[in-house]
């Protein structure tokens, strides 16, 4: 028993503002209900009719003897609240609200939403919507909405939160031969959302791929927890537009600047398997590669075609998408090189040449699909004269069934002529696109969910050892008492050092002979640096000195700060000067990390310095379940990878202990959310350890 089985599968369904009028939601709703072939029992409830549709009507609810599983709402937004109530005393288990006028429409909407939310609390009920289609069970079956179009069974599972999306993909699905094992409209999400249906989705055996159009995500930890479940037990598929708004990221800090809004939903979706469309026409690509073709074992693709142009550009694509073109062995080479006319292409792409018809065809996508070194095929066909596209179609079906490990897609370029073909095609659940791009974009879905679903989880990274987080908490308890957000550069280290990561020695002091006590301490040469929460840009004004060598260097040096800043800025508040040691030089490289509303802290790491957000070799993970094998991907993904493995002769950084200081980045930005931002760049790594040079840390 699933948790929206009585919701998706009920015994009984009450359509509440059912009407016998045509045309009106009610009534629609009514019919598609009855329509559909729903086999539980029905109930219309309408206040003044005895009787709609040929079935006796019930005047509420409260009325019906047994209480149905799910009541579909139609009624204007004012009675919504009664209606509701009313279900709850008669013991119904979930509502659709269908009604608009809630949360979308403004304060009024979303605290008459506050309370339908309550009412369905307060009685256990569970509810889609409100301002929502409806929902669509194609093998309950039952149409639980007002959508003009019931779909064919399918195993798409296609979860919208426009309602006008999913009206407008029913309608096209028909014609595009596509069927759906369920669609729901998710609406306003008041109850339940696209978590709650992914989870149902991806334990309905009649589900084969999930698809999601959305424009939030409502509980980013939920999120990446169920979808994370259900990306490993069948492909789910998300479109999420709105990208340019705020999935608010504050952008104070480098790293701030250099993830953008949108990262963070890139990030989590790949960090918990989900694939990302890029537009609704990739995302229904993928749902047909995924509903219809085999996984492939692996990414090399072999291309058939009867002209070179989209040869070539199949080929590009393949590059461009991370594939490979597959490298035939000797004996296919040899066998098409004997039986394609002499000027064939026999090496990948195929070319059967501009007069092949379907036998030769036939011929060349056997042996391809044949050779142990390809994983899925390609068919181009362009239609000229002789082009027999009917004939050739039936080839591509045979070799098909002959090879069902093999994923086959087709490009048809062309219309009226090859328009029957594309259909047989479509019918027969062969992917049939018009151009070559998108098929080579629905294999690279396939085959990143493939090399996902083969990467073992990582396993989650040890409780760390030396933290002390009492020392953090002191040091923030200081920070706030001082009327601060900003930690001044000793405070930042001293946070680092309680969580391991190895910061270069800083002291905050208050005169000259303060400094040289700590600069001696330290050991020369050492660094002088302003300690100003206003002074953000320190070398502008004359607040930084480096490579001193002695007492009397420090002395003076600590003068000259002082004198420059009072020039510059005679308001600023001035705590003192920072001794510094001077570290030797090590590769420039940042850790970072910026607060995402829904997804929690994202870590950043790439090369580091001045030029970080000019360079943006950077890359992203969030930061909860951070395992190691991430933490190493993600170094892996920078062009600064290739400097910490040695480039040039230069000896190997120590990237272990980079992993490590990564970790601990990521462990005390999850047990401090009131970390906002935090950047440290640079850090210097060195062929034995690191150290972070300058630690910006920002408080909320
Ligand atoms: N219990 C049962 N039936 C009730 C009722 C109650 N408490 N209160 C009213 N009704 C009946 C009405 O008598 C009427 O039946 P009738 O046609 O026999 O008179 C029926 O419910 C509908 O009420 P009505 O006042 O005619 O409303 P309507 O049909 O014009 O509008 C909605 C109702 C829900 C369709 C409308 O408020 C709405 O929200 N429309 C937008 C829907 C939408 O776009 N959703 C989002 C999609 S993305």
């Amino acid at each position: 028993m699933t948790k929206l089985a009585s919701l998706v599968r009920p015994k009984a369904v009450a359509v509440v503002g059912a009407s016998p009028k045509a045309g009106k939601i009610g009534n629609t709703i009514l019919k598609n209900v009855i329509e559909s072939g729903y086999k539980g029992k029905i109930y219309p409830i309408n206040p003044r009719e005895d009787q709609i549709e040929g079935l006796k009507a019930y005047p509420a609810v409260t009325e019906i003897s047994e209480p149905p599983d799910l009541a579909v709402i139609a009624v204007p937004a004012a009675r919504v609240l009664e209606v509701a109530e009313d279900c709850g005393k008669a013991g119904v288990k979930n509502l659709v609200v269908i009604t608009a006028g809630f949360k979308e429409v403004g304060k009024a909407g979303l605290e008459l939403e506050k309370k339908l939310v309550n009412i369905c609390r307060q009685y256990g009920m569970r509810m889609l919507g409100p301002n929502v289609v409806g929902f669509i069970d194609t093998h309950t079956p039952l149409n639980a909405s007002f959508a003009g179009t019931f779909p064919r069974q399918g195993e798409i599972a296609f979860l919208s939160q426009s309602g006008a999306m999913l009206v407008a993909i029913l309608d096209w699905s028909d014609a595009a031969g596509l069927g759906f094992s369920r669609v729901v409209s998710l609406g306003n999400k008041a109850d339940l959302s696209e978590i709650d249906f992914i989870e149902e989705a991806a334990a309905d055996p009649h589900t084969k791929v999930i698809l999601c159009y959305i424009e939030d995500i409502v509980d980013g930890q939920r999120f990446l927890e169920a979808a994370g479940r259900a990306a490993r037990q069948k492909p789910v598929v998300i479109y999420k537009s709105g990208t340019s708004q705020a999935g608010a990221l504050a952008a104070s800090s480098h790293t701030g600047a250099l993830a953008g809004s949108d990262l963070a939903y890139d990030v989590a979706f790949r960090q918990c398997g989900v694939i990302r469309a890029r537009s609704m026409t990739e995302l229904f690509d993928l749902a047909v590669a995924f509903a219809k073709a085999p996984v492939p074992r692996g990414s090399r693709v072999a291309i058939v075609t009867n002209s070179g142009g989209p040869g070539i550009i199949a080929t590009d694509n393949v590059e461009a998408k991370g594939l490979q073109m597959a490298r035939f062995s000797k004996e296919t080479i040899e066998e098409l090189q004997e039986k394609l006319p002499a000027e064939a292409g026999i090496y990948n792409p195929v070319d059967v040449l501009g007069d092949a018809k379907a036998d030769r065809y036939r011929f060349a996508l056997e042996k391809v699909c044949a050779d142990p070194n390809v994983d899925s095929v390609v068919v181009l066909m362009c239609p000229a004269g002789v082009t027999q596209p009917v004939e050739t179609t039936e080839a591509i079906l045979e070799v098909r069934k002959a090879h069902p490990d093999k994923a086959i897609f087709a490009a048809f370029m062309g219309g009226e002529s090859l328009a029957e073909g594309a259909a047989m095609l479509a019918r027969e659940g062969v992917p049939c696109f018009t151009f070559p791009e998108p098929a080579i974009a629905a294999i690279s879905g396939l085959v990143y969910y493939n090399e996902m679903l083969n990467t073992p989880e990582g396993e989650a990274a040890a409780a760390l050892p030396g933290i002390d987080r009492k020392g953090v908490k002191a040091v923030f308890y200081d920070v706030i008492k001082d009327n601060r957000l900003v930690l001044l550069g000793s405070e930042a280290a001293e946070v680092a050092r309680c969580y391991g990561i190895p910061a270069a020695p800083v002291a905050l002091t208050v005169s000259p002979e303060e400094a040289v006590a700590e600069a001696e301490k330290m050991g020369y040469p050492v660094v002088l640096k302003v300690a100003s929460p206003k002074i953000l840009h320190k070398t502008d004004v004359g607040g930084v000195k480096i490579g001193l060598q002695s007492a009397e260097e420090v002395r003076s040096g600590f003068m000259e700060i002082m004198n420059n800043v009072h020039g510059y800025l005679p308001q600023a508040v001035v705590y003192g000067i920072e001794v510094q040691k001077m570290m030797p030089r090590g590769t420039e490289l940042i850790i970072g990390m910026t607060r995402d509303i829904q997804f929690g802290p994202l870590i950043a790491f790439g090369l580091g310095g001045v030029y970080v957000n000019l360079i943006k070799d950077v890359s992203f993970r969030l930061a909860r379940g951070l395992t190691l094998r991430e933490i190493e991907k993600m170094l892996q993904e920078t062009r600064a990878y290739t400097l910490l493995r040695g480039y040039r002769g230069e000896k190997p950084r120590d990237i272990g202990a980079l992993v490590d200081a990564i970790r601990r980045v990521a462990a005390l930005v999850t047990d401090f959310p009131e970390i906002t931002e935090m950047d440290i760049n640079p850090v210097f790594a060195y062929e034995e350890g690191l150290s972070a040079l300058d630690i910006k840390i920002t408080l909320s």
